[in-house]
């Protein structure tokens, strides 16, 4: 194995100092190398042209026909058709022939062709936000560097960044300390928010799972996204065990109703684990009364856990700021920025207010990459906080699609934006929602 890992490297190396290693060698030393090794050298640096010429040439073509070609109102947004159509009109049989650069091309034209312009000024989606230019320069930067953020060494600035970022952001919840991850999704983060309050409230379950455990009940509105039933049929507290609790007029939960069945569940002998309150629910964009959602939460000892993956960006909103009053009193909330703020897919964030819970309920003895002793403060390993070790780093997203924004002002960047009429429309979802019966809608 370390044979053929040395040699993956030698011939790395072999290739990228090639030209330098001709230019900088005098002839005589370059004569003592087998002959081989020049042949060696033209066929990778051939090689490494025509991998040049395709980035360059992919990178045009992604410029010309998804984002110049979103920004023409004339083009629809997408050119709809069925599997059958698709199977027919494209090739998606696999051949162990190999293509060339031009056919790769072709290949590449054709995808963006068949595909939604999610940049287009009328792309709207409830699920994601579309492109950005910001966004997308952040991912061509990430994908180049390729680093997985498990850990601080193989990602270093990376995980500075991105914690620099969950700070920030930490702020617009309310929490004073506690700390957050990006996770890859809402659903994901919700999840993490379910096994973090178990833990807390039975941290032997950690090794022992929800054997001799009371029954665990976990509670959500009736307009709270269904990742609320997933993950608790995930963990093993049974989907059946996620408890809808009535909604007013405008979507949003009923404090008294969740009250009487947080009662209810006492009464019977189980344990009310977790209540999700939704910053912004999924279809009507309601968002619940988090103050009396707290003050029920307190009064029972549970859990209260936000779920903001969708309206939680009104928290950098002066204006719509307000709809999220009370959420500095839960526990923990998730948040996307993927959604309202635009940033590309997927990018959430969990926050938990007491620090050191994420850790304590993730992190495992794994001594051949979560060494103690590393040169630096074991906390900037990531990977201990998660649950997944491969990890996509996001902060770079943050980064480069925050900065010019970040220290101005979200909400003025937000609106002039070339982004205006989207983010028009989710503000109006959010506006209307609020203001509107859900009757009369
Ligand atoms: C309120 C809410 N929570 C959670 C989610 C799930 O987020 P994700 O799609 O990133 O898993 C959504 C998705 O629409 C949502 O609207």
């Amino acid at each position: 194995m370390y044979a053929i890992g040395t040699l993956r490297i030698v011939g790395r190396l072999l290739r990228r100092n090639c030209a330098s290693f001709l230019t900088n060698s005098s002839y005589s030393q370059f004569r003592l190398m087998a002959s081989g090794n020049s042949n060696k050298c033209k066929v990778a640096t051939e090689a490494h042209d025509k991998e040049d010429a395709l980035l360059s040439d992919v990178f045009n073509l992604t410029m010309k026909m998804a984002v110049s070609a979103s920004r023409n109102r004339d083009n629809p947004v997408v050119r709809f058709k069925t599997p059958e159509v698709l199977e027919r009109e494209l090739n998606f049989g696999l051949s162990t022939d190999g293509v060339d650069n031009s056919e790769l091309l072709h290949i590449c034209e054709k995808v963006f062709e068949n595909s939604v312009l999610v940049g287009h000024p009328r792309f709207f989606n409830q699920q994601f936000a579309g492109l950005d230019s910001y966004g997308l320069a952040a991912n061509i930067v990430l994908d180049a560097l390729n680093v997985n953020g498990h850990t601080f060494e193989v990602a270093p600035v990376l995980t500075m960044t991105e914690l620099a970022v969950l700070k920030h952001m930490q702020k617009f919840v309310g929490y004073e300390d506690g700390e957050g991850v990006f996770c890859p999704g809402g659903t994901y983060s919700n999840m993490l928010a379910f096994n973090v309050a178990r833990i807390k409230r039975f941290p032997e379950s950690k090794a022992k799972g929800l054997y001799g455990l009371p029954k665990i009940v976990t509670f959500c509105s009736q307009q709270a996204h269904y990742s609320a039933q997933k993950n608790a049929a995930l963990l093993g507290y049974g989907e059946d065990s996620c408890v809808a609790v009535k909604c007013d007029s405008h979507g949003k939960m009923i404090p008294e109703e969740l009250e009487r069945k947080i009662v209810e569940t006492k009464n019977a002998g189980n344990v009310p684990l977790l209540v999700t309150a939704t910053a912004g629910t999924t279809v009507l964009g309601a968002f619940d009364p988090f103050n009396k959602i707290a003050d029920v939460c307190q009064k029972h000892g549970v859990w209260m856990h936000v779920d903001g993956a969708w309206g939680g960006s009104a928290l950098v909103s002066k204006k719509h700021r307000h709809l999220c009053a009370g959420v500095e009193r839960s526990d923990s909330f998730a948040w996307n920025p993927h959604k309202l703020l635009c940033a590309p897919v997927t990018c959430s964030a969990l926050f938990v207010k007491q620090k050191g819970l994420l850790n304590k309920s993730h992190s495992l003895h794994v001594p051949y990459l979560f060494q103690v002793g590393k040169p630096y403060d074991e906390s900037y390993d990531i990977g201990r906080k998660l649950v997944q070790c491969g990890r996509r780093v996001k902060l770079l997203i943050y980064i480069i699609y925050y900065l010019p924004a970040i220290f101005c002002s979200y909400a003025v960047r937000i609106i002039t934006h070339t982004y205006q009429k989207r983010v028009c429309f989710y503000l109006a979802k959010v506006f209307v929602v609020v203001k509107v019966p859900v009757t009369q809608r």
